[in-house]
């Protein structure tokens, strides 16, 4: 998936992923994380969710990263938000801050510790991937798991940071992604060398998914990790 194909996705307005409401599993399942409130929360890959919405509420400091401005300068309509940006050259983003949510408009994989810092971000304490995994085909999600934990590593927060990371699995060989198929083994692959990972919990939502179905899949089972970095403070 080239940058490309995302940005016209946005121009088009094909944007099936997107919801009108907060992730049930966010909801449901974050606070089981007990990630300490006032601390900061990374959102890769996130589109104009209002999952991001939801974490400010609950007191946490914010920071998305998408590659569409459309995506971005969208989030903060929708929600009535007037951000200030700002351009963090020579780092390759722009920054939409509004209280406690920044929005960097750039390439997750060009994300780097001196970027956060320039934004004022020194710690990151937790993730959650909610669509940003799924969305990336097999190359770049191995990349999306090196890229993560020395960012995680560069910038420690008080404790070890946890993800909440949400994925689908069904037959590959029945619908070309996105949204890929991530079967548990492979997040085990991709993220055991820095994480403890405890799936949560799994759901068959085939049924929720008509448009999914439509595209010939026979089964799709949503599962729910927590991934908690092991070896930091
Ligand atoms: C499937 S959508 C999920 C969005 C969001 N997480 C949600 O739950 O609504 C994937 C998003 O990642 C963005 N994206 C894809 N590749 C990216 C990259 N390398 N860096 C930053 N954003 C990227 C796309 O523009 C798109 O908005």
């Amino acid at each position: 998936m080239t940058p490309e194909f995302w940005q016209q996705r946005w121009q088009r307005g094909e944007i099936g992923w997107h919801s009108d409401a907060v992730n049930r599993h966010l909801t449901d399942y974050w606070p089981r994380l007990a990630v300490p409130k006032a601390t900061c929360v990374l959102v890769p890959l996130c589109g104009k969710s209002l999952d991001m919405l939801w974490l400010a509420g609950e007191g946490y400091s914010v920071v998305g990263v998408e590659l569409s401005a459309t995506a971005a300068e969208a989030f903060f309509t929708e929600n009535g938000l007037s951000p200030v940006v700002t351009d963090l050259a020579p780092y390759p983003f722009c920054c939409y801050h509004v209280d406690e949510i920044r929005l960097l408009v750039g390439d997750f994989f060009d994300l780097s510790a001196g970027a956060l810092r320039a934004i004022g971000i020194s710690r990151i304490d937790a993730v959650y991937d909610r669509a940003a995994l799924v969305a990336l085909p097999p190359e770049l999600r191995a990349r999306y798991a090196q890229c993560l934990a020395p960012l995680l590593r560069e910038l420690p927060g008080g404790s070890a940071p946890v993800s909440l990371l949400v994925t689908f699995d069904y037959d590959q060989s029945r619908m070309p992604g996105p949204p890929f198929a991530v079967a548990a083994g492979e997040v085990q692959a991709l993220f055991e060398r820095d994480f403890r990972i405890d799936e949560l919990t799994s759901f068959d939502v085939l049924p929720e998914n008509p448009g999914l179905a439509a595209r010939g899949l026979d089964r799709l089972a949503e599962h729910v990790y927590r991934l908690q970095m092991l070896g930091a403070a």
